[in-house]
C-alpha cells in the first residue's frame, strides 16, 4: 500500500492513494447501478457480519443498535431492488452469528428467528395492511394482537422433554445455537420441571434472559474491583454471565427469564398467543406482566406510548415493544419471511439520550492502522446505565460536531456499548476551548504521518491511518490480535494479552511467527511468570492444532480491508484452493483484466473487495508475509455449497390458481427451502406449476420443455 503515498492533501496529512472507495453510501438505493448495488451489498454483508460476531460471540457489539438497523435497513433496501443478490447464502436468510467454538453445538428442532422492525408509526400500519392483505381479511374483520415489551436480551430455546428440561440453547446462527443447559439450570425463572398433570411429551420454551439493571452495576462494580471483564450494558453481561464454561459462575450472577414464544411442540396447548403465554406461566415460567390485547393499529400505537412512558423505571433494559397476531391458526397461514415472521413486529423506541462534559479525546489505533478518537465523558447514566465513552469517528466526524475538549454533548445510547455524540451544547462551552486538532502522527512509538486514503472521487476519505502499517507496533498487535481471534485461526491460549506480550517481548512479529514460537522462543517463555511446563504445553498444542486451516478462515484471518468473513468465505468458494486464489490474486496484482472480471462474477464480490485484494497483493512485503505463513500451515481446500431440500437452488414459476395457500405463500416457502422463484418462464426454469387457469405462461413451458406439476405434486416436492 505504500506505492500509493502522495503529498499532503490537507495540512500535514498525506493522502495513500491507489485505494478508491467506491463510497456509493451516500446514493439512495433507487439510484444504484447494479455493479454498485452489488459491490455495496458484499461490502454490507462483511460489514454486517463482523457486527454479528462481536455482538453474538464476543458480547462486546462496537455499533450502536440503531447504526446496526440502519446497515440491515440498507442491506434488505438493496436486494429489494435487485433480487439477485438475493442469494442463499444472504445474510436475509440467516440470524446472528455461528455460535462460538467452546460449547457444544445444538441443531435447533425449528429454526430461531428475529423480527423485522418497525420505527415510524405508518410501519405499523404497513404491517397490519400486509397481514390484511396476505390473509384477504375484509376491512371490518378485526385482527388481534397480542402485545408485549421487547426485552434486550438474548434469547433462550428451552426444550422439555417429559415435562424436564433437557437442554438450553442460546440462538447462535438461528439454526445451530449453543448447549448451555447447564448454566440455565442455575436461573430461578427457567423450571427445571414442568408444572401441571397434563403436559405436551415435546415442548421448547423459548424467551429471553436478561439482567436488571440494578444487578447489572452491583456486578459491574465488583468486577472492577477484582480485575475482571466489565460490561457495557445489561445484554452483554447477561450473555457473558450465561456463557461461561462454570456453571457455578453463572448460578452467582443473577439473571431472570422471560417466556414469550415456542419452538417444537408436540401439542399445542392453546390456540392464541395470549393463551400460550397464560399456559407459559401456568407452567410455572414467569411471563411479562405488561403484555396486552390490542385489537385496533390505535391500540398498538397507545401501548407503545406507555410502554414508552414506563421504559426508564422499568428495572430491565427494553428496546420498544413486539406485536403479535394473537390467532395461531393466522399465525401458522402467514409465516415466515427469510428471517422474520410475518406475523410479528418490534416497534422499536428511538435512543435514551443524556448530556455530559468530554473530559479529554484520546485516540485508539485499530487493526487496518485507522486512528479512531474517542471522547472520554464525565460518568453519565442513561437509561440505567453507565457510559464513560463515545465513539467520534473520524476527523471529518470531529470537525463537523466540532466537540472541543471541556464541551458538554448530547449523547444517545440505543441499547448499545458506545454511544454516539449528538452535538455541542454550545450555551455551556467553557471560554478559551479550542478546536480539537486531529494529530499528524501516529501515537505510535513511531509518530509516523498521520494519513487520509482517497476516495474513488479523487477526494479525501473519512479514514486518517497510521502511514508505519507493519512498522506500526499497534497496527502489528491489531493485526496478529485480528489473526488469532475465534472467526480466523482460533487458537486456544493466545488471545490479545498473550500477543501483546509476546510482541512486547519481540518474539511476534507476524501470523508466520506463531508457528516458530515454539522452536524460537519455548525455553524464553518457561521462565516467565505464570507460563509452566503445562500452560506452555497446552499453547503449542493449541497452535499445532491450527496448523491445518479452512481456505476461508485462512483468507479471513489475513486481515485485508472489505475481506470479512462472508466476503472469505465467498472467495474460498469462488477458487476452491489457496493455490488458485493466490495466483488469481497475483494476476489482479498485475493488472489482468480478466482475472478481475472472473472475480467479479463471483456472488458477493464486487469492485471494493476487488480493490482491496489488487492493492494488497500489489505489496511484496504482504506477498512475502503470507507466502512465509503458507509455508508453515497446511490450507484446506473449500467445501462445495450442499443443497438441502429438493428444490434448493431450482428456479420456478407459479400461474393460475392456487388452492391451498395464497401466491404469497406459496412464493415463500419455496424460497425458504432455497428455490428461485421467477415470475416469467424461460430455458432456465426448472418447475412451472401451474393451477387452474394458466394461461400462456404454462404455452411457453411446454413449448421449452420445463417440467409442469399441479399444486399438489408440487407440494409434496417442497418440503
Ligand atoms: S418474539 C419468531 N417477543 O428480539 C420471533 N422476541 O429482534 C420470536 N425479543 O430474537 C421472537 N423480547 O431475542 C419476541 N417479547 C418478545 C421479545 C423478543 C425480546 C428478542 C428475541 C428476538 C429478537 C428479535
Amino acid at each position: 500500500m505504500d506505492s500509493g503515498l502522495r503529498p499532503a492533501a490537507g495540512p500535514g496529512m498525506t493522502t495513500l492513494g491507489n485505494m478508491p472507495r467506491n463510497d456509493t453510501t451516500k446514493l439512495t438505493v433507487e439510484n444504484l447501478s447494479e455493479k454498485q448495488a452489488k459491490a455495496e451489498h458484499a461490502r454490507l454483508a462483511g460489514e454486517i457480519a463482523e457486527h454479528d460476531r462481536r455482538y453474538y460471540q464476543d458480547d462486546a457489539p462496537s455499533v450502536s443498535d440503531a447504526e446496526y438497523d440502519r446497515l440491515r435497513q440498507r442491506y434488505g433496501a438493496i436486494e429489494a431492488r435487485f433480487p439477485q443478490l438475493r442469494t442463499a447464502e444472504s445474510l436475509t436468510r440467516h440470524v446472528g452469528a455461528a455460535p462460538a467454538a467452546r460449547f457444544a453445538k445444538v441443531r435447533h428442532a425449528l429454526p430461531m428467528l428475529s423480527l423485522d422492525n418497525a420505527f415510524a408509526e405508518d410501519d405499523v400500519r404497513d404491517f397490519v395492511g400486509r397481514i390484511r392483505r396476505f390473509l384477504r381479511l375484509p376491512d371490518d374483520e378485526e385482527i388481534v394482537f397480542s402485545a408485549e415489551p421487547k426485552i434486550d436480551g438474548l434469547s433462550m430455546s428451552l426444550r422439555y422433554e417429559a415435562g424436564a428440561l433437557v437442554t438450553g440453547a442460546t440462538r447462535g446462527d438461528g439454526s445451530v445455537g449453543e448447549d448451555v443447559t447447564a448454566n440455565v439450570k442455575t436461573l430461578e425463572d427457567i423450571p427445571k420441571r414442568l408444572k401441571g398433570r397434563t403436559v405436551p411429551a415435546v415442548c421448547e420454551v423459548r424467551g429471553e434472559v436478561y439482567m436488571t439493571k440494578q444487578a447489572f452495576l452491583a456486578l459491574n462494580k465488583r468486577q472492577a474491583e477484582s480485575g475482571g471483564q466489565v460490561f457495557a450494558n445489561p445484554r452483554n453481561s447477561a450473555a457473558g454471565s450465561l456463557r461461561q464454561k462454570d456453571p457455578s459462575i453463572t448460578a452467582s450472577r443473577p439473571l431472570g427469564f422471560f417466556a414469550y414464544a415456542w419452538g417444537e411442540m408436540s401439542a399445542l396447548p392453546a390456540d392464541t398467543q395470549s393463551g400460550m403465554i397464560e399456559w407459559f406461566a401456568s407452567c410455572g415460567f414467569k411471563t411479562n406482566p405488561l403484555t396486552k390485547i390490542c385489537r385496533s393499529v390505535e391500540a398498538l400505537l397507545e401501548f407503545h406510548h406507555e410502554i414508552e412512558l414506563q421504559r426508564g423505571s422499568l428495572d430491565y433494559d427494553i428496546d420498544g415493544v413486539v406485536y403479535k397476531v394473537d390467532r395461531l391458526d393466522w399465525q401458522e397461514r402467514l409465516g415466515f419471511v427469510s428471517r422474520s415472521p410475518r406475523w410479528a413486529i418490534a416497534h422499536k423506541f428511538p435512543a435514551e439520550k443524556a448530556t455530559t462534559l468530554v473530559k479529554d479525546i484520546e485516540i485508539q489505533v485499530g487493526r487496518t492502522g485507522a486512528l479512531t478518537p474517542v471522547a472520554k465523558l464525565e460518568p453519565v447514566t442513561v437509561g440505567g446505565v453507565v457510559v464513560q465513552n463515545a465513539t467520534l469517528h473520524n476527523p471529518d466526524e470531529i470537525a463537523r460536531l466540532d466537540v472541543r475538549v471541556g464541551d458538554t454533548v448530547s449523547i444517545q445510547r440505543a441499547g448499545d456499548v458506545i454511544p454516539q455524540v449528538l452535538g455541542v451544547v454550545l450555551e455551556k462551552r467553557p471560554r478559551g476551548a479550542k478546536p480539537y486538532v486531529f494529530p499528524k502522527k501516529c501515537p505510535c512509538s513511531l509518530h509516523t504521518d498521520v494519513m487520509r486514503e482517497q476516495t474513488a472521487a479523487g477526494e479525501e476519505g473519512a479514514v486518517a491511518r497510521c502511514s508505519g502499517e507493519f512498522a506500526c507496533p499497534y497496527y502489528v498487535v491489531e493485526h496478529l490480535k485480528h489473526f488469532v481471534s475465534r472467526r480466523a485461526f482460533d487458537i486456544d491460549g493466545l488471545g490479545e494479552k498473550q500477543i501483546e506480550f509476546f510482541h512486547e517481548k519481540g518474539w511476534l512479529q507476524e501470523p508466520a511467527d506463531i508457528f516458530t514460537l515454539e522452536k524460537k522462543h519455548r525455553d524464553d517463555l518457561l521462565v516467565e511468570e505464570g507460563y509452566g511446563e503445562t500452560s506452555v504445553r497446552n499453547l503449542f498444542n493449541a497452535i499445532e492444532a491450527r496448523r491445518q486451516i479452512p481456505l476461508e478462515r485462512f483468507i479471513y484471518a489475513l486481515g485485508i480491508r472489505h475481506v470479512g468473513e462472508t466476503t472469505a468465505v465467498a472467495l474460498a468458494r469462488g477458487y476452491g484452493s489457496w493455490q488458485s486464489f493466490h495466483d488469481a490474486c497475483g494476476k489482479l496484482a498485475d493488472g489482468d483484466d480478466e482475472t478481475r472480471q472472473e472475480m467479479d462474477a463471483l456472488d458477493q464480490i464486487g469492485g471494493t473487495v476487488i480493490d482491496s485484494l489488487r492493492d494488497y497483493f500489489a505489496e511484496a512485503h504482504n506477498r512475502r508475509r503470507i507466502e512465509r505463513l503458507a509455508a508453515q500451515v497446511r490450507i484446506l481446500d473449500a467445501e462445495k455449497p450442499r443443497a438441502d431440500s429438493a428444490i434448493a437452488g431450482k428456479t420456478v414459476v407459479f400461474t393460475g390458481t392456487l388452492d391451498k395457500m395464497t401466491r404469497d405463500e406459496a412464493k415463500a416457502s419455496a424460497e425458504r427451502l432455497g428455490a428461485k422463484v421467477a415470475g416469467s418462464v424461460s430455458r432456465k426454469t426448472d418447475y412451472v406449476v401451474a393451477g387452474p387457469g394458466a394461461g400462456s405462461k404454462l404455452g411457453k413451458a411446454k413449448e421449452f420443455g420445463v417440467k409442469i406439476l399441479s399444486e399438489d405434486e408440487w407440494l409434496k416436492l417442497a418440503r
